[in-house]
């Protein structure tokens, strides 16, 4: 019964959104093309595994000069992601029903400014960590994928998580940006809450956020609070450590403008 519910709520979330959800990559790719070249967005970030759609809804709304794509592998919670966008009035989203690996079928490489992770499943188990969203095989997707001024921004409850990525980035020459140990989206106008980090939230879980970059285009900082303006201002900042890690800051990147969505067009 569990299994027919389901199967029914990805069907709705696949067919009754056009335009809006894809479930068929060719598709998808032609739509963000077709959003890329026509809806005169100045920036493309991609959020992976967006859930419920909590983040990308109040993102798109905030930024409207933003295109956003969100890619979530259980397309029935897409459902609910698509419904929350259409409430808001966005039309700078596209939902994908997609695992993260297929990303490169989806958008060329060097075109994205900025990849969110928002609370990645933390696949505890050792023989699952290939499967972890900040594993190398990942990493080295996003660095293909992103601009040369690009980022990557994770956030996490989970700490054992947290310290894989940050090793991950470093093995992979990723530069760190900021780290936050416990970190307040409240005083970061570019950053919005998602479903998971409600509910941590309410708990008073730390939660913790970093910020990267994979590219040569930055220059380096000298203190945590140019990198947190730079980055949006997250608190709970803390200086990157030093050795493999280096902070530095971006260069050229612009948040999207603070007009809502509907006034975008
Ligand atoms: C713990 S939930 C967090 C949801 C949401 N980001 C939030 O913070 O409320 C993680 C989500 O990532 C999705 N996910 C995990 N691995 C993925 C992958 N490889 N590609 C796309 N989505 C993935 C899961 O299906 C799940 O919906």
């Amino acid at each position: 019964m569990r299994i027919r519910r389901k199967a029914g709520r990805r069907d709705k979330a696949l067919n009754n959104y056009p335009g809006l959800v894809f479930g068929d990559l060719l598709l998808a790719e032609q739509a963000v093309r077709q959003k890329r070249s026509g809806g005169g967005w100045r920036q493309l970030a991609v959020e992976i595994g967006c859930g419920k759609g909590r983040f990308v809804a109040e993102m798109a709304t905030r930024q409207p000069g933003t295109l956003f794509v969100a890619v979530e592998m259980e397309a029935e919670v897409l459902f609910h992601a698509a419904e929350k966008i259409i409430a808001a009035g966005c039309e700078n989203v596209a939902l994908i029903a997609a695992d993260a690996a297929r990303l490169p079928d989806i958008i060329p490489p060097g075109q994205v400014d900025v990849i969110y992770l928002n609370f990645s499943d933390p696949w505890p188990k050792a023989r699952h960590s290939k499967r972890r969203l900040t594993s190398p095989g990942f990493l080295r997707i996003y660095h293909r994928l992103l601009a040369r001024t690009g980022r990557l921004v994770m956030k996490t409850d989970n700490r054992p998580l947290f310290e894989f990525s940050l090793q991950n980035l470093a093995g992979e020459g990723w530069q760190l940006l900021t780290v936050g140990w416990d970190y307040s989206f409240r005083d970061n106008p570019d950053d919005a809450e998602t479903e998971y980090e409600h509910r941590f939230r309410e708990l008073g879980t730390a939660i913790m956020r970093l910020a990267a970059a994979p590219g040569t285009g930055w220059q380096p900082v000298s203190s945590c609070k140019s990198a947190a303006d730079a980055d949006g201002g997250p608190s709970g900042c803390h200086p990157a450590p030093a050795g493999p890690f280096r902070m530095s800051r971006p260069g050229g990147w612009q948040s999207g403008p603070s007009e809502r969505c509907g006034s975008h067009h």
